[in-house]
């Protein structure tokens, strides 16, 4: 079986609906197919200024939603990244084979500093080489992510290639596995950009995975969509595309199916349809999420059995770095 790797930041509140469509939805899925490693990835979310005891509980609320969206610890690897020190130390290694120019051109980097003006760290510009030390650990071959990862997705490309070229195969050069619709669900209430976790609780534009289907129903009802009242896919339509978008992935529907569902149907009763079937798909994950988010022996079970686990494989990995690039044996 081939090895696939993805992560998630544990960043507050429950994962949003983008994060599922654009990721783990196919993270349970891949694991029918692939050896898969699975990290809650806590040293990329101190990027930004944090608090100490949300962000433990905060990993903890995050593997327990892993489990209940269906990632099976026993068969793929689930772990904190920050137990693992190989990240931290490949990283280290890999920041000498990467370039300023490279990590200047990344745009979430330019984001985020835009956004955080005041917190401009050295830890915001390299992440994507930590990223990448991620990846190369566990030789993943594949790495499912939402569209927003692409460019990241093609850096750990360069460096694996780049670090090949010098001291031999060492590692495997990453492929990017992104979805052909639903990677880049957009914000309700501004559809011009991504629905993102980090756009605030407050925010009407973002449906988070525990939402109840009351919120979920209104925040889709006062969805931004256009002026005229035709449900169809087009790039001048974002709002409803959106919407079309997050109704074919939730229906296995493609685009064209779903908007003949629709056809002569007006937005309002769209958007009612569009709503049901989101509180649907969610409610089963929410109860399973309720049920092994109270059971703590069990999620100090998982961690306790998987991380070990991955330590092995990363440990591996770093080994014959170490010895590729000359230090002491
Ligand atoms: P993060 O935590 O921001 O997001 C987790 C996953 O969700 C996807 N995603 C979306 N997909 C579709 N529509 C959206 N609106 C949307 N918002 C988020 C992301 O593309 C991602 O796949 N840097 C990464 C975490 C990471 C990682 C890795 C990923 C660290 N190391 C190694 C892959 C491999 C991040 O911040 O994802």
């Amino acid at each position: 079986m081939k090895t696939l790797f993805s992560g998630i930041q544990p960043s507050g509140g429950a994962p949003s609906l983008g994060n599922y469509v654009g990721a783990l939805r196919n993270w349970v899925k891949l694991q029918e197919r692939y050896f898969c490693v699975y990290s809650i990835v806590d040293m990329h979310a101190i990027t930004i200024r944090h608090d100490a005891a949300e962000l433990r509980k905060n990993c903890r609320d995050m593997l327990a939603f892993l489990i209940a969206t269906g990632i099976d610890p026993e068969a793929s690897v689930l772990y904190y990244q920050s137990a693992v020190p190989a990240h931290a130390e490949l990283a280290w290694i890999l920041n000498c084979y990467t370039y300023m120019g490279e990590l200047s051109r990344m745009t979430q980097f330019k984001e985020k500093s835009k956004k955080h003006q005041d917190n401009i760290n050295a830890g915001l510009f390299t992440y994507p080489v930590l990223q990448a030390a991620d990846i190369l650990l566990y030789n993943a071959g594949f790495v499912p992510v939402g569209e927003d990862q692409r460019q990241h997705l093609e850096l750990s490309r360069d460096i694996a290639i780049r670090f090949n070229n010098m001291y031999g195969d060492v590692f495997t050069v990453p492929e990017a596995l992104i979805p052909e619709s639903g990677a880049k669900i957009k914000n309700l209430q501004d559809p011009s950009r991504k629905m993102s976790k980090s756009d605030g609780d407050g925010d009407q534009g973002v449906i988070y995975m525990l939402d109840p289907p009351d919120s979920i129903a209104s925040k889709i009802k006062r969805a931004v969509t256009d002026s005229e009242s035709e449900v169809r896919y087009s790039e001048t339509k974002p709002g409803v595309s959106n919407l079309l978008d997050i109704y074919s992935v939730f229906t296995d529907k493609t685009i064209a199916e779903a908007e003949k569902d629709f056809a002569g149907v007006k937005y309002g009763p769209f958007k009612n349809a569009v709503a049901e079937t989101v509180a649907a798909a969610l409610s089963a994950i929410q109860s399973r999420y309720r049920e092994i988010s109270a059971d703590s022996a069990y999620l100090d079970k998982v961690i306790a059995s998987n991380t070990p686990r991955a330590a092995a494989i990363a440990e591996k990995t770093l080994k014959a770095v170490k010895e590729r690039i000359g230090f002491p044996l």
